[in-house]
């Protein structure tokens, strides 16, 4: 087993030995889906939209975007650049933007950090997609006269929630298995498309519905009034960070298999975009089914007047309403389920691709080994999530995204603007638009990452 600081190649030779012998993805459009990929999940589809409901409407929206443009593009861009510049996985290109060993070390801390958060985050994620994966089939177990079954699928047990939390992280496995253009790449590339077909269609269907109107307009009229509390500002920011999977290592590692023909800030600018479309379009989906549910007589609003929590929405009103659709409900239900567990898939092959890549870097074994390794680390982590579901599912949630992903976000910007010198930051966005240095992004992204977005993060958070 090597260690972590013998591995690390010193940065004159970042770019040469290992990094060419690596594979990548084998096109634009691949690594654009498999990034948009990492970004849409749960986080949109689910998380963006009940918020919005909770913090008024198109306020929340308005301000998400703000949150999008001003912090976390900024650091999406910082995020893959680190990866491109190394070629290495995520620890190794943290700490080797610098050859002074007190920076060497931070960055190995700061990379060991990211792995630790995703590996975190991707425990708490397969029990979601767990259920899921169970509310999909449960129509088809009671469509094909199997009542028990489809019983045992929706309700809360430890037996249920460990075996679909299995079943997703094998998914997972499997195709993070098979590397990167043939596993992530090749099921991004059919994913994805399905994703927005299934997405677009559904939206289109429920907004027909009556009682569509009312969750259209709580979506899109926004309360103003609401605009500059501070549970909003920071929702905004951890729910902007969690979608573009920033601050995590995950796009750091997509970035190292990014070919040197790409224009860094482009591509991720075309990553948010397609991020937030998702996420705005999926508020035309679940705000309007909410209020469609109350329409049919589902209640949407707890004693106290306020939203039922997120995952009462999920998994208790958008049920309710499709049962009481008759026998088109049935379809539409596995349908809408289908669309969340691809979103999650597609998410969760980007969590589990950067332990991988550093287990298979770091103890030099084949990738279907350290994958089928470190899915297994994960599972056990999720079942110990499980087997203390009350004290540490929330908790968990809470230390990732509300605090480790805005501070480690923060900290890999920190080191690529501050410890990389200026020049090999030039170099390396100069690859892919050479004409860079004129522009506007190279004039205001490097020292509004240096000294901007730290500041406006820690604002946030105060
Ligand atoms: N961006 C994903 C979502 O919106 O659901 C979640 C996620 C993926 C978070 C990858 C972090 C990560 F590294």
């Amino acid at each position: 087993m090597t260690s972590i600081q013998s591995t690390t190649t010193a940065p004159s030779d970042i770019s040469a030995g290992e990094a060419s012998s690596r594979s990548g993805f084998s096109s634009r459009m691949g690594f654009v889906m498999a990034a948009a990929g990492s970004a849409v999940g749960l986080g949109n589809i689910w998380g963006f939209p009940t918020q919005a409901a909770q913090n008024g409407g198109a306020a929340f929206l308005l301000v998400y975007l703000i949150m999008v443009v001003v912090l976390a593009y900024p650091m999406l861009v910082a995020e893959l650049t680190i990866g491109r510049l190394a070629k290495k996985n995520p620890i190794a290109a943290l700490s080797s933007l610098s050859e002074k060993p007190l920076w060497r070390k931070s960055g190995i801390l700061a990379g060991i950090a990211g792995i630790t958060t995703l590996s975190l985050i991707l425990s708490f994620y397969a029990i979601i997609a767990g259920w899921l994966i169970a509310f999909m089939i449960e129509p088809l177990a009671r469509m094909a006269g199997m009542p028990e079954v489809a019983d045992w699928l929706i309700n809360f047990s430890t037996a249920r929630n460990m075996t679909m939390m299995a079943v997703f992280i094998l998914l997972t496995t499997y195709i993070v298995k098979n590397g990167v253009s043939n596993g992530i790449e090749a099921w991004s590339k059919k994913l994805m498309p399905m994703l927005f077909i299934l997405l677009i269609a559904l939206a289109g269907y429920i907004v027909t519905l009556p009682g569509a109107e009312v969750g259209l307009k709580m979506y899109l009229v926004p309360d103003f009034s609401r605009i500059l509390e501070p549970s909003l500002l920071v929702s905004a920011m951890g729910q902007a960070f969690f979608s573009l999977s920033i601050g995590t290592c995950a796009i750091m590692a997509y970035g190292s298999y990014l070919s040197e023909k790409e224009n860094l800030p482009k591509t991720a600018g075309i990553v948010a975009t397609l991020d937030t479309s998702v996420a705005v379009l999926a508020g035309l989906l679940i705000l309007p089914a909410m209020t469609v549910a109350q329409a049919n007589g589902v209640a949407i609003y707890g004693n106290d007047g306020t939203l039922l929590s997120s995952d009462t929405l999920v998994f208790t009103v958008l049920p309710a309403l499709f049962n009481n659709m008759g026998s088109i409900g049935s379809i539409v239900a596995v349908a809408f389920f289908a669309l969340m567990t691809i979103a999650a898939l597609t998410s969760s092959i980007s969590m589990l691709e950067a332990p991988v890549n550093t287990a298979c870097e770091y103890l030099d074994q084949p990738r279907p080994k350290m994958a089928l390794v470190t899915g297994s680390i994960i599972a056990l982590i999720s079942a110990i999530i499980i087997l203390n579901f009350g004290e540490l599912f929330g908790f968990v949630i809470t230390l990732t995204t509300v605090y480790a992903q805005p501070i480690l976000a923060m900290a890999f910007g920190l080191l690529l603007t501050w410890v990389l010198h200026r020049d090999r930051l030039l170099k390396e966005l100069k690859k892919g638009h050479p004409e860079l240095e004129q522009g506007l992004f190279w004039k205001i992204w490097p020292w509004y990452v240096k000294f901007i977005c730290p500041v406006m993060m820690l604002m946030v958070f105060i």
